[in-house]
């Protein structure tokens, strides 16, 4: 039945290529106003394009600068797939971030209708009727030569918006921030009533599958881990480090933001350590007293720790944590 549907669409596609949506959008893509296509193609879209064009598509990402706004794209279908395969003007090829299917492609065009502004065009020019005339040649191109695209910044960008095998495609430090909240949340139970061997074991498990889902396969975290984000980010950062077009203040903060998150790994495995002694059995009382401390390493992990009490907190051994790996982050230029 479900193929029988799918060959229906496939066939009335290619019957009528151009297929006008109710909104009045135009369309030569076959995967057009197909609900699930344009289900698939967002993930893919904010994976690898959102970076720079935004996570609305209104061109105004964080990646390079006067990324098109593709809700107004009108320039036809063949060239949004020619622009994607082979880069345009500034865009790298594939937006410099790996290639897509010719599928991915259609599903990400499916997708992008659904944020189309009325008078977009998603159809071949020569596959318009006369009725709007709109002509290649008629369509303003940009003459203003923008900045040249730097690739570390879409390392950072992985690190900070979006990275696609995070679930929903966050970025990695946004998702080691959640994760990280999961198991503070729950660490926050686990001692809630430290008489309560019972209580500290079940939630310091809670908190063992958001550090790392590895170790404890079911609970309340996004199944990613802490773990798992931080060795992403390190992953990154060196690779945004080690471009040719890295600048000094990249190379400066990538060294401070790979030291918090040495930290962090740290921490982490300190916690997994401690939990193991609380599920393995250690006594009520060392059980509450690690999960105590599983507490504070969380706070730490989050917002760093002044470790030698000289009233602020670096970047350093022991002391960054995900705060001062934003921060600089943010000082990179
Ligand atoms: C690294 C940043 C970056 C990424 C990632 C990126 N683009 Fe672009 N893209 C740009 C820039 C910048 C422009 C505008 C180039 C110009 O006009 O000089 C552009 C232009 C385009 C255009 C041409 C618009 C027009 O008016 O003809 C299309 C289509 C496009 N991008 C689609 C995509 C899609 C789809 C993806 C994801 C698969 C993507 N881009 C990923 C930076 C990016």
């Amino acid at each position: 039945m479900v193929a029988a549907l799918g060959l229906l669409t496939l066939l009335v596609a290619e019957n009528d290529a151009t297929a006008v949506g109710e909104e009045g959008r135009r369309s030569s893509n076959l995967l057009s106003e197909n609900a699930e296509a344009e289900q698939a193609g967002q993930p893919i879209y904010r994976a690898k394009c959102a970076y720079c064009h935004g996570m609305k598509a209104d061109g105004r990402g964080r990646g390079l600068p006067n990324a098109a706004n593709l809700r107004k794209f009108k320039r036809g279908y063949t060239r949004f797939v020619k622009a994607v395969k082979e880069g345009y003007k500034t865009m790298p090829p594939w937006g410099g971030m790996g290639e897509l299917t010719d599928e991915e492609i259609n599903q990400v065009g499916a997708y992008l209708e659904t944020l189309a502004k009325r008078n977009a065009n998603w159809a071949d020019p020569e596959e318009l009727s006369d009725a709007d005339g709109v002509s290649v040649d008629q369509v303003a191109t940009n003459t203003v030569e923008p900045a040249a695209p730097k690739e570390y910044q879409i390392h950072i960008g992985h690190i900070l918006d979006a990275w696609q095998d995070t679930p929903g495609q966050l970025g990695l430090a946004t998702i080691l921030e959640q994760e990280a909240a999961i198991a503070s949340e729950h660490a926050a139970y686990a001692v809630a009533d430290l008489e309560d061997w019972d209580v500290i074991r079940t939630h310091t498990a809670h908190v063992r599958h958001a550090i790392d889902p590895a170790r404890e396969a079911n609970g309340p975290g996004k199944g990613y881990g802490v773990v798992a984000a931080a060795e992403a980010i390190v992953q990154h950062m060196t690779f945004a480090r080690d471009t040719a077009d890295a600048n000094e203040s990249v190379k400066l903060h990538a060294k401070h933001v790979l030291a918090s998150v040495a930290n962090i790994h740290f921490w982490c495995s300190k916690i997994l350590d401690k939990a193991a002694q609380i599920s393995g059995g250690a006594s009520p009382i060392s059980s509450a007293f690690f999960a105590e401390e599983i507490v504070e390493h969380l706070t730490w992990i989050q917002h760093g720790r002044d470790a030698d009490a000289d009233g602020t907190i670096s970047w350093g051994l022991g002391e960054g944590g995900l705060a001062q790996i934003r921060a600089h982050l943010s000082y990179i230029e």
